[in-house]
């Protein structure tokens, strides 16, 4: 049902690129300012590509590399394959296939990217247990998933349409979505281009299955698989958050961060916080901010090794 979804409604969009989303080049940008992650000569795999269109755009900030995009909707691989003719030289290839069967994909790569995938899947820690196995000694895998406390207004709205259409009725709710107002869509998805629309009122509102996440079920998801786990980003209904970075303004891109102290300081809690130990501020945090989406990097400790700046993660780990 979710696959056939994907295939109705290609996401993020049907039409060739615009140039518009970066959001994974952006991420590699910010990670090598925070950390100092060189992506130079790594062999990437997108789990889960949708319409390849982000993943393209991040072979075009870094050409050096080797890209993979698998999905196992044939529609949205179609589309990754007519979007990749505005990227001559693009080191891409993309495949149809199952994540659940991430062998298909080959490997072994050096960074697996699968963002906005895993709340959809049945069983997403199987999922990441065979994505595990495709990473290189020094690899991580960097994920988006939903978030429990930030979901609210979204689930509110998604409900509403189940309430006035039944769950094949995917025309009546996308229409019913517009009448409503629903196209002010949460931070994360971006309409470009007007016909975006559609697939991400479906993405949003409409999808077949999610299950949303805490930092709590995200470490019992992947905790199996991984030895780290630290939360690198917040996405809030408007915005998004490094979550504890040192990143200071004088950086060309304009960053923000999560500044608990500002939170708690003038309710004089600052020093409360100060004291406790890094899981329960990280709890703190998650309550704090009540995020919507999380962007998770988890590895085995060799990735700290490919890093020059490797205490922002260390210092922030969840596992
Ligand atoms: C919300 S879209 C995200 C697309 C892309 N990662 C992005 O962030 O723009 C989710 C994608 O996951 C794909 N997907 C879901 N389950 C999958 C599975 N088991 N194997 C491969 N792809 C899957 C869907 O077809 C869809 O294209």
């Amino acid at each position: 049902m979710l696959k056939s979804q994907y295939e109705a409604f290609p996401y993020p969009t049907n039409t060739s690129s615009n140039g518009a989303y970066r959001e994974l080049a952006n991420l590699v940008k910010l990670l090598r300012l925070d950390c100092g992650y060189r992506l130079e000569g790594k062999r990437v795999l997108d789990a889960g590509t949708g319409t390849g269109l982000r993943l393209l755009e991040l072979a075009a900030a870094f050409p050096e590399n080797d890209y993979v995009g698998i999905d196992y909707s044939e529609n949205s691989i179609a589309c990754a394959e007519r979007a990749k003719k505005a990227f001559p030289g693009a080191r891409v290839s993309f495949r149809v296939g199952d994540i659940m069967d991430a062998g298909a994909a080959g490997g072994p790569f050096d960074v697996i990217l699968c963002m906005g995938v895993l709340h959809h899947l049945q069983r997403p820690a199987d999922a990441i247990a065979g994505l595990s196995r495709l990473l290189a000694e020094r690899g991580v895998l960097v994920f988006y998933v939903y978030g429990e406390h930030g979901s609210g207004e979204r689930m509110r709205r998604k409900r509403l349409l189940g309430h006035l259409h039944g769950p094949d009725e995917v025309a009546r709710k996308i229409e019913s979505a517009k009448r409503l107002g629903f196209t002010d869509f949460p931070y994360g998805w971006s309409v470009q281009d007007p016909t975006d629309v559609d697939p991400m009122i479906v993405d949003a509102y409409v999808n077949h299955r999610e299950a949303l996440y805490t930092l709590e079920t995200i470490g019992e998801m992947v905790s199996d698989s991984f030895a780290s786990c630290v939360p690198y980003g917040f996405t809030l209904e408007r915005n998004g958050l490094l979550v504890e970075s040192r990143l200071d303004a004088k950086f060309a891109m304009p960053v923000a961060r999560t500044d608990p102290r500002s939170k708690l300081g003038p309710a004089g809690l600052e020093e409360v916080y100060a004291g406790l130990p890094k899981r329960q501020q990280l709890l703190v945090l998650d309550d704090l901010y009540a995020p919507g989406g999380y962007t998770m990097l988890a590895h085995n400790g060799g990735f700290l090794d490919e890093l020059s700046r490797p205490d922002r993660l260390t210092s922030n780990a969840w596992l």
